[in-house]
């Protein structure tokens, strides 16, 4: 708990205009067990419930909120934070845009720092979220904001998941490919020299292919390093048509976006809680006056997703 983020990566990632955190596999928002963990807990509210979430992103779960209400013919008043900018539109589906249209969203504001007075909120929710604050500044600013006898519910990472086994693995990826065995940076220089004939371009083949071997050596059948390797050849192959500057623009362009994609999983993987902090948050909790706190674990298709912690002021 308490790590430094960088907040352009999840700048840029909003900007691109992604529901959920996990980009183009869940386009249209979360599905499965978390999403019907949530519609169980929306569709207890009444109408005029006010409703704020915290580290939202594009408002996933505010979203889901608007669409549990909206169906059962009611309105709550949903407010919307996170550090990130957070663009007032993205390209998304219907039900999303009109979700997001009824979205109060605040950009740029933090969950240590809450802009609304005290006792406003009947109910809290975060998903992947408050965990990346500092939970000594950011629970008592919830319980601050919180009506008495209302509720917050936080589905959290976990370092024991299924979700963060799999970072870990996909960060060591990152880590040989960008920074050990500098796939890109000899793939650019290879641009640089194919045109050239004799040693030069010898020395600039070897060097590539390599860092290349090294690199399926050290991750054999790894998805990601497969994906990092085609990506890579892929632009490689593009030399024979298109002029060598384009070529280094794309992969200049891929290697940024890999570059982001570790920050991201840098922080989930920071952020995510062992059994001891789950312990610490939750005496914390009851020391600055909730009630009724609840930490459980909580898991999709027997893998265990994260913890579910619930509080009441
Ligand atoms: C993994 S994303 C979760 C987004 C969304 N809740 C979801 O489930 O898809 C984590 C978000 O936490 C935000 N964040 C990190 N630290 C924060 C803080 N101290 N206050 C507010 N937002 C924060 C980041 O900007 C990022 O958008």
């Amino acid at each position: 708990m308490g790590f430094r983020m960088i907040q352009q990566h999840w700048d840029e990632f909003w900007q691109q205009g992604y529901i959920t955190t996990f980009g183009l596999p869940l386009v249209n928002n979360y599905t499965g067990k978390l999403r019907e963990l949530w519609e169980e807990i929306f569709s207890n509210l009444d109408s005029g419930t006010e409703l704020l979430d915290l580290a939202t992103g594009n408002g996933a779960i505010p979203c889901i909120a608007y669409s549990t209400l909206k169906k059962a013919n009611k309105f709550a008043n949903i407010c919307a934070i996170d550090r990130a900018k957070i663009p007032a539109s993205i390209p998304a589906s219907p039900e999303i845009n009109e979700a997001r249209e009824h979205i109060h969203f605040f950009g740029d504001s933090s969950c240590e720092e809450l802009i609304f007075p005290d006792n406003k909120f009947d109910l809290i929710t975060s998903q992947f979220g408050i965990e990346y604050s500092e939970w000594k500044q950011s629970l008592p600013e919830a319980h601050r904001v919180l009506k008495p006898g209302g509720e917050c519910h936080f589905f959290c990472h976990c370092d024991r998941s299924a979700l963060i086994i799999s970072t870990q693995s996909d960060l060591e990826v990152y880590e040989s490919a960008l920074e050990e065995m500098k796939i890109f940076e000899h793939a650019i220089n290879f641009t640089k020299n194919f045109q050239s004939i004799g040693e030069t371009k010898l020395a600039c083949t070897t060097t590539l292919n390599n860092a290349v071997n090294c690199l399926q050596a050290k991750h054999k059948g790894h998805d990601l390093c497969q994906i990092i390797v085609n990506e890579t050849s892929q632009q490689l192959k593009r030399l024979n048509s298109t002029s060598a500057e384009l070529v280094r623009e794309s992969l200049e362009t891929i290697r940024k976006s890999f570059r982001a994609a570790q920050g991201r999983q840098k922080d989930m993987l920071s952020a995510a809680l062992s059994k001891k902090d789950v312990t610490y948050i939750s005496q914390f909790a009851r020391d600055i006056g909730f009630d009724k706190v609840k930490a459980v674990d909580f898991s999709q298709d027997g893998d265990l997703v994260g913890v579910y912690i619930s509080l009441t002021k």
